[in-house]
């Protein structure tokens, strides 16, 4: 006669004879003979109200934190802002949690950076809780467009060989262990953890048009900034026969507006409640739907927005801070940036050879708060143009099976890397990017 499902399932429904919640206690109120509970499973923000009478159970159990076991019969609530709770029959005290110790307390609004202290239990927040819930129907929307729009999934390495020329700083792996004293050389090259799926993408997308990858993704950066971590997840495509920037830019910005739409549309509640207590006044989703991604910049206009003598500063990169004032300059809204100088992107960008100053065919996408959330590039399709900008950098032996995609079959093709922790960062308005990832990893600091 019990059924077992959990509270997002049975959120509207008042079919079943006996119900029983598993989940934590997250206010407890007695009343003379009664006990009133809120109880949550994790599955949604809600909380199910238990109502019940324990003559034998002691009360003192049933603290903020607890794990309860809860059987009983759900009814139609007489409070508009529930619409069912759950008369209890039974309880059980599953798991004890001793509110002097935990570092949570019952009613108190702990700030983010509190939580953080406590990577082990911040979960059991209601913010952060609501915070992986969006994080998570974030990734389904995410795979969810790339299936919709015809792309391939590749599973690309975690260990390679290759650096994606100079991405960001490596971690190199080696073995471990008694076997291993004597030989470092596990796989007869340096091996390093991946800071970008592109070129693995690129050899697969000389034989599905489109193609993508969304995994964990590792820099050694030293740097402990609020946008920056040692390990974070990377949404990477890359598309065939694609003709020009605009065509590559199109498909960014209908990811991001589709994967925001979709997590709007799933989880509106967790959104909501991150708004009201972290981050009042964050204006992202409204301006989403009425203003589109639609703005672009060229790189020397963005130049001219910062004020700065093109003479000079061509040529140089822009900073965060020049990346933000772009953005406010645009309204504060997301803008692309395109046209950037040869010299600051990496050999794989297509050489826009025909522009008056050295440019090449690249994007980054600059969102408010954040800088850069996404960086692309039409990738250099034409072999003699990349083989000479390989030699030029000493790197056309390292690189040969990659001008190898050039000799067979080379089509037009660009593709992107999107910063997932920063698009969270983004629609979420969150400060720093240590709070959008369960387990946070930077310099001088790997918890858990
Ligand atoms: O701009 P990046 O370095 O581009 C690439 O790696 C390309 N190979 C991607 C491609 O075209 N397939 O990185 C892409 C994005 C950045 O725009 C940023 O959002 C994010 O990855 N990112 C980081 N996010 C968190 N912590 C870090 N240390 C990051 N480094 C880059
Ligand atoms: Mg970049």
């Amino acid at each position: 006669r019990v059924k077992e499902q959990n509270l997002q399932m049975c959120a509207d429904s008042m079919y079943f004879d006996l119900f029983t919640l598993q989940g934590w206690v997250r206010s407890v109120r007695s009343q003379k003979k009664n006990v009133f509970l809120h109880v949550n499973d994790g599955s949604s923000l809600q909380s199910l109200q238990i109502v019940g009478f324990f003559p034998s159970l002691n009360l003192r159990l049933l603290t903020f934190g607890s794990a309860v076991e809860v059987t009983g019969v759900l009814k139609k609530s007489p409070h508009p802002k529930q619409p069912v709770e759950l008369e209890a029959e039974q309880i059980h005290v599953v798991g004890k949690c001793n509110p002097v110790d935990f570092p949570f307390k019952i009613k108190e609004r702990h700030s983010l950076e509190y939580i953080r202290q406590f990577p082990h239990l911040r979960c059991r927040t209601n913010v952060f809780s609501s915070l992986l819930r969006v994080r998570s129907q974030a990734t389904t929307a995410i795979h969810s467009y790339f299936k919709d729009n015809g792309f391939v999934q590749i599973h690309t390495p975690v260990i390679t060989s290759n650096d994606c020329e100079g991405a960001g700083e490596l971690f190199r792996v080696e073995p471990s262990g008694p076997a291993f004293v004597d030989d470092t050389n596990f796989f007869s090259v340096p091996a390093f953890l991946t800071v970008s799926g592109q070129l693995h993408l690129e050899v697969m997308s000389g034989s599905f048009s489109r193609v993508y990858t969304f995994g964990p993704t590792f820099r050694a950066e030293n740097s402990q900034t609020r946008r920056h971590l040692a390990e974070f997840f990377m949404v990477e495509a890359e598309i065939s026969f694609t003709q020009s920037l605009e065509d590559l830019t199109k498909v960014m910005e209908d990811m991001f507006r589709s994967a925001t739409e979709h997590v709007l549309a799933h989880c509106a509640e967790d959104v909501d409640l991150f708004h009201k207590r972290v981050t009042p006044g964050h204006r992202m989703f409204k301006v989403l739907n009425v203003k589109l991604l639609s703005l672009r910049v060229t790189y020397s206009e963005a130049i001219d927005i910062l004020n700065r003598s093109s003479e000079n500063f061509w040529g140089c990169d822009l900073m965060t801070e020049h990346e933000k004032y772009v953005v406010k300059h645009c309204g504060n809204l997301p803008v692309f940036v395109t046209e950037y100088p040869y010299d600051l992107k990496p050999f794989y960008a297509r050489d826009n050879q025909d522009h008056p100053k050295h440019t090449v065919a690249a994007v980054d996408l600059l969102v408010p708060g954040v800088g850069e959330l996404c960086g692309g590039s039409l990738r250099e399709e034409r072999l003699d143009l990349l083989q000479d900008r390989l030699q030029d950098a000493g790197l056309a032996d390292t690189y040969s099976w990659y001008l190898d995609l050039r000799r067979f079959g080379s089509v037009p093709h660009g593709g992107f890397g999107l910063g997932f922790e920063r698009y969270l960062q983004c629609i979420l308005g969150v400060d720093n990017i240590k709070d959008v990832i369960p387990f946070p990893r930077f310099s001088h600091s790997c918890l858990l």
